[in-house]
């Protein structure tokens, strides 16, 4: 009965569909068509394509290994560099025989606290010192935490200087957590301690990411003369409910497969669009671990003071006799007076006029791949620099790919977004394309600038995934910088943003963090430059967003063109 039911809704959305496209056709041909009906019409249809979406999901198998697993089999080296990457990010899990049960025994933000160390008064703090906090835990009855896993961020900073920087959360695993600061500028400095996820949360979160990849899916249209099929995409589908089409990349190897269509072969691919998100994915139960205003980013207080008072640098004599602090913490920067200044060697330079940045960029070609927060720089530039006109390429408004020019300073700039499983809107077959395969056709050289933003996109997925692309990703970049040394190569890591109950399933800030260990861990020891933007972004007092507002993104930019154009050494000494 059902079966029938569905056939004849198929067939009626075929009708429907061709008879939608057969108007469309003639309306094409009708030379004052106007923009309303077209819009109007397009929206009809794209409304009867996603219900057609809705009704052909397929069951996903709920296991752990046929996501991570599918696709080329890695080498013996990169199977021992995976199993070290996935080690490093371990995460701790409640105990079992300590699993609560309800939502009462997690951990409650609010009954949790944190203190300076030392607790009692009189010591003096000076720049150069490291701050530590501890923090305790406890769950919504008042009772200690047990056992570690929850994800905390912490703060140190000073709204009246404009300052902060990221803390590192040390977990002790048994309900205390120690938050530990360099200490960077003189003046008034404060904790701040947010509790991201409790642990009980957390681990659903790590459940969702290694059995239901299928949490976001995409879907392609596929169009041969009048008739047209949309089916479901995704990385790992069933492969033995229907029919596949099959678009693993030739020369990376990255698997990409959709329903192959009902009438349509898999060569009649028009594009690719993000299909929706997955709801119900969790019991009420679990849905309490994850309460805006409860336990989702909530500060956590201090049972003292917060705050303490950082004199300047202490003489030399006297820090010989302070005994060696235990952990070093090294931030990438932090900010001071409101702008980031970048640790580690880099010389901050700000490029407050257009003319300066225009400058720097002269003569140089800058490419751009990646998701929307790398767009967000092309789009940075385009907005601030009047002479870098963008071209006109008839790309999808926010998808691309994109171009602007400065024919008086010889400046070109490209952005394009990377291959599936990317979540834009609609992105054409034509233009999806790979990274790595997009690298292998570059020139490079000294006048020639990389950009990479690669990991929003990546958080629904096993890890392996992302594994797997950033290893592609290094091979092309190895093999540009062999060819064309100098060229220079600047990633921008992972952010903060912000999270509800939905966005946390399947873009929590946890996801991100795991992605971003990763990407560190494998660019390291290469000549790659790093925009540390998860920094950038915990230690900002703006809000968190997926898209970080334009106080920071001129921070970022700052640091890209400090990395592009380093300060002149003074030659005359
Ligand atoms: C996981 O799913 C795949 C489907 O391809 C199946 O072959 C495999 O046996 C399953 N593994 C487990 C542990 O259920
Ligand atoms: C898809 O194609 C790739 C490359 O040709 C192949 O290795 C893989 O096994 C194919 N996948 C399936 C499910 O047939
Ligand atoms: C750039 O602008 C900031 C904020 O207005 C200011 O503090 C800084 O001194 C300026 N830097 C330069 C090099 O003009």
């Amino acid at each position: 009965m059902c079966r029938n039911l569905s056939k004849y809704a198929l067939i009626f959305l075929i009708l429907a569909l061709s008879g939608l496209i057969f108007l469309l056709r003639n309306i094409h041909t009708v030379e004052s068509w106007n923009c309303h009906t077209f819009s109007a019409l397009y929206q009809l249809q794209s409304r009867i394509q996603s219900s057609f979406v809705h009704i052909n999901l397929p069951t996903f198998y709920n296991n752990r290994t046929f996501c991570a697993h599918l696709g080329q089999k890695p080498s013996p080296e990169d199977e021992l560099e995976e199993r070290f990457l996935l080690d490093s990010i371990t995460w701790p899990t409640p105990p079992p025989h300590a699993a609560p049960n309800a939502l009462r025994q997690t951990s409650d933000p609010v009954h949790s606290l944190f203190a300076i160390l030392p607790t009692k008064e009189g010591r003096e703090w000076h720049v150069g010192d490291q701050l530590e906090a501890l923090i305790q835990m406890h769950d919504f009855q008042g009772r200690p935490k047990r056992y570690g896993g929850d994800f905390l961020l912490a703060r140190l900073h000073s709204p009246e200087l404009g300052a902060g920087v990221a803390g590192k959360v040390l977990d002790h695993r048994n309900g205390f957590y120690s938050a530990v600061f360099p200490l960077l500028w003189v003046g008034p400095a404060q904790v701040e301690i947010t509790l991201v996820h409790p642990s009980e949360a957390v681990s659903v979160l790590r459940r969702l990411r290694e059995e239901r990849p299928d949490r976001v899916f995409f879907k392609s249209l596929f169009r041969l003369g009048v008739i047209s099929e949309t089916t479901v995409c995704n990385m790992c589908l069933p492969p033995d409910q229907q029919p596949l089409c099959n678009y693993t990349d030739l020369y990376t190897g990255e698997p990409w497969y959709c329903y192959k269509p009902k009438m349509l072969s898999c060569d009649t691919r028009i594009n690719h669009a993000k299909g929706g998100y997955l709801k119900h994915l969790i019991t009420n139960k679990e849905a309490l671990l994850f309460q805006s205003g409860v336990n989702i980013k909530i500060e956590i207080h201090a049972s003292g003071t917060d705050r303490i008072n950082v004199l300047p640098p202490r003489k030399e004599v006297e820090s010989s006799s302070i005994k060696e602090e235990p952990i070093k913490v090294t931030p990438s920067g932090y900010y001071y007076a409101n702008s980031w200044r970048a640790l580690g060697g880099v010389t901050m330079r700000q490029f407050n006029e257009t003319s300066a940045i225009t400058q720097c960029l002269r003569n140089k070609v800058i490419n751009m791949y990646g998701d929307s927060t790398v767009r967000q720089w092309f789009e940075y530039f385009i907005a601030f620099l009047p002479e870098l006109k963008e071209f006109n390429l008839h790309s999808p408004k926010n998808v691309g790919p994109f171009m602007a020019v400065d024919t008086t300073h010889n400046i070109l700039l490209k952005y394009r977004c990377h291959g599936p499983p990317i979540r834009f809107s609609t992105v054409m077959s034509s233009e999806l394309r790979y990274i790595s395969n997009e690298l292998n056709g570059l020139t490079g050289g000294p006048n020639s600038v990389v950009v990479l933003s690669i990991w929003a996109h990546f958080s629904t997925f096993p890890v392996e995934i992302y594994i797997r692309r950033l290893r592609h990703i290094r091979q092309a970049l190895l093999r540009l910088l062999e060819r064309a040394p100098g060229t220079l190569i600047v990633i921008r890591s992972a952010n903060l943003q912000a999270l509800d109950q939905e966005v946390s399933l399947y873009n929590s800030d946890w996801y991100s963090l795991q992605l971003d260990e990763v990407l560190r861990a494998m660019f390291k020891g290469m000549n790659v430059l790093l925009v540390d933007a998860w920094e950038m972004t915990v230690a900002h007092p703006l809000p968190h967003a997926l898209h970080p507002p334009p106080v920071i993104v001129k921070n970022m930019i700052d640091l890209l063109l400090s990395y592009v154009c380093p300060e002149k050494k003074n030659t005359q000494q």
